[in-house]
């Protein structure tokens, strides 16, 4: 796939941009930035996106399918990041369902998609990715969660050379068959976690994540299956 390249020095998300941008553009294109001032995350959350350490992109891709498909493009994306870092780093990288990337137990990447609808239909998918590449010195909240690549096997990646082989993984988009994979690199299948949902918090056992995504869970001996929703594993 060809996309149109856009790059700024300071932007405050690359993924307002990237969906001001789709509304007029008839082509797949990235944006990339050197800083966020308000890079966001899932949820409303920030995600921290210091200059020159980190790969904040997000690719605007026209793709047809039916609006229900977006978390599959999130979790086929997780699958063909996680790829790309494993083949320019030879790191191990996990998913954690349903956006995150790890390595060594911390976070190192996370996804976050976004639709532009027109008349109902999907016209554009907004593809937003946050690799942590250099060191940095991260806010205290962050520090025992969170990791870089130069952290973890002290290389210092070229920015460009990631996005090239992202976008390689990612290929056409035909999302077939990656499933099985990241249930592969999934690390809380068959965990017990704590659920927390926006108005109650709950614990459950990871039984599988089926074809669309979900979660597959088993609480009070019934099973259940989320859609979305954050997870983290009992201790
Ligand atoms: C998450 O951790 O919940 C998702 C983080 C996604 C961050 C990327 S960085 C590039 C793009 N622009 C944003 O504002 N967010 C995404």
């Amino acid at each position: 796939m060809d996309y149109i390249r856009y790059h700024f020095e300071e932007i405050q998300s690359t993924n307002d941009f990237a969906k001001e941008k789709a509304k007029t553009e008839e082509n797949n294109f990235i944006v990339t930035a050197a800083f966020q001032s308000n890079g966001r995350g899932r949820k409303g959350r920030s995600f921290f996106s210091p200059k020159g350490s980190g790969l904040y992109l997000s690719i605007g891709v026209k793709l047809d399918i039916s609006p229900d498909k977006i978390t599959n493009i999130t979790t086929y994306t997780a699958v063909c990041v996680a790829k790309a870092l494993e083949n320019l780093t030879g790191l191990k990288v996990d998913i954690k369902w349903v956006n995150d990337l790890y390595v060594n137990g911390k976070k190192l990447c996370g996804i976050l998609t976004e639709g532009i609808f027109k008349d109902s239909k999907l016209d554009f998918a907004i593809i937003g990715i946050g690799i942590n590449i250099l060191k940095t010195s991260f806010p205290e909240e962050l520090q025992s969660i969170a990791t870089s690549i130069e952290t973890e096997c002290n290389k210092k990646l070229a920015q460009d050379a990631v996005i090239d082989e992202i976008l390689k993984c990612l290929g056409n988009f035909e999302m077939n068959d990656y499933m099985e994979e990241y249930k592969r690199r999934s690390f809380i299948i068959g965990k017990e976690i704590t659920v927390l949902a926006p108005d109650k918090t709950y614990l459950a056992k990871v039984l599988d994540i089926d074809n669309e995504g979900y979660l597959i869970i088993e609480r009070n001996g019934k099973k259940e299956i989320l859609s979305s929703g954050d997870v983290s594993i009992r201790k």
